[in-house]
């Protein structure tokens, strides 16, 4: 059997931004967008790094993201700002929207900055991170493709609601942050399913008769990579009602694209990002003080049965981070595979490449 893939971050980093340039993606969003997509990597969200590639490629063939967009500031105040992204790839144009949320938060103590016009903006935590590095509290959302029934109800009409909370880190601790689907599993977690060849775990999602499976090729077609099936909200109604909440947030109040109006996997969805000065409301470092003894009694309070460490939101992935910055990891093949397609079918590679050849050093 072919030795494992072992990969670092920054030539997974590479890679991506190499195909999103061959792609047609110009320099700036292509920068930005490998970040985005490398901040998932390197934490261990695989399903929304290198291996969002394929789906990028797809929108971008099907004329669903503009390739050169004018990313626009359509109304400021001291302490909001709208975007119309003008269709760009979601992964770089929502950067840019998140940006202006810190800025006004550094100069004005809070930024709210909303944006129509994007598309898939990748994982919702990416943008809380960088605000928490800047010793600021991030808050972040859009809506999704169309991926979720109505509770009751059979018509796909909702995204997932991906969104994220950040906090600054303490003096000791870990920042925390929290960055999740509002399904029980987000749609990244189907496709990893196809490509391990596992079946699904109950409660993840339906068939397209709205039938509970743990068949992954019922919820996603994979000859059109299109949703066949649907995903569960996580808690039922709670998650249902989240959903919607945020994409009233990140939707209809920037004046973006929801429901039956989004274009294919993507076109036209809103973003929302929200950023905080702490200081606004009492000193950074009485706060960082906090944090830490809020973190430190929630770690060492006492433990379940076989439970050998209590994580805080986000722990698990900054742990992660760490050890792959440092050591590399194993790229899993099937991810490795679809990229080299894309490096081929652009003619940018030999065509007797392989996944060693692309990932080298
Ligand atoms: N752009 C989009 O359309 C879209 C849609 C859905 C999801 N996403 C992204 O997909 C990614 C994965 O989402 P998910 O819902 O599958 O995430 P997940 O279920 O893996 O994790 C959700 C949260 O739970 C925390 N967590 C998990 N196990 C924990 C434990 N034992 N103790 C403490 N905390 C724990 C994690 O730190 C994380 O903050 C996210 O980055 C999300 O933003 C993007």
């Amino acid at each position: 059997m072919a030795e494992p893939l072992k990969v670092s971050v920054k030539k997974v980093r590479e890679v991506t931004y190499e195909a999103l340039k061959l792609m047609g993606v110009d320099a700036d969003l292509a920068s930005r967008s490998a970040d985005t997509l490398n901040t998932a990597d390197k934490r261990g969200v695989d399903t929304h790094g290198v291996a969002r590639l394929r789906f990028y490629d797809k929108a971008i063939k099907e004329g669903e993201i503009n390739l050169k967009p004018n990313v626009k500031l359509v109304k400021e105040t001291p302490v909001s700002a709208l975007f119309d992204c003008d269709n760009g790839i979601g992964v770089g144009t929502a950067d840019i929207v998140n940006e202006k949320a810190m800025e006004l938060a550094k100069k004005n103590g809070i930024g709210l900055a909303v944006a129509r016009g994007g598309h898939h903006f990748g994982a919702a935590g990416h943008y809380t991170i960088k605000a928490s590095s800047q010793n600021l509290i991030g808050v972040s959302a859009s809506p999704a493709l169309l991926l979720v029934a109505p509770v009751g109800g059979t018509q796909k009409l909702l995204g997932n609601s991906p969104n994220s909370i950040a906090f600054p880190a303490g003096h000791k601790t870990l920042p925390m942050m929290l960055d999740m689907a509002s399904t029980t599993v987000a749609g990244g977690k189907i496709e990893m399913a196809i490509r391990k060849g596992e079946k699904l775990k109950p409660g993840w999602a339906l068939d397209a008769q709205g039938n509970s499976t743990e068949n992954p090729f019922e919820v996603i077609d994979v000859t059109t990579l299109s949703m066949a099936g649907s995903l569960e909200p996580m808690a039922g109604p709670k998650g249902y009602c989240l959903i919607v909440m945020f994409e009233l947030l990140s939707g209809i109040l920037p004046g973006a694209a929801t429901g039956l109006k989004i274009v294919g996997s993507g076109g036209g969805l809103g973003y929302y990002f929200l950023a905080i000065d702490p200081s606004i409301i009492r000193p950074i470092d009485e706060l960082k003080t906090d944090l830490d003894e809020y973190f430190t009694t929630i770690k060492n309070s006492p433990r379940r049965e076989g439970v050998n460490e209590i994580f805080l939101p986000g722990e698990i992935e900054h742990n992660i981070a760490a050890d792959r910055e440092k050591n590399g990891y194993v790229l899993g093949k099937a991810v490795a595979k679809e990229a080299l397609a894309i490096f081929k079918n652009y003619n940018a590679i030999d065509q007797d490449a392989t996944i060693y050849d692309l990932f080298k050093e």
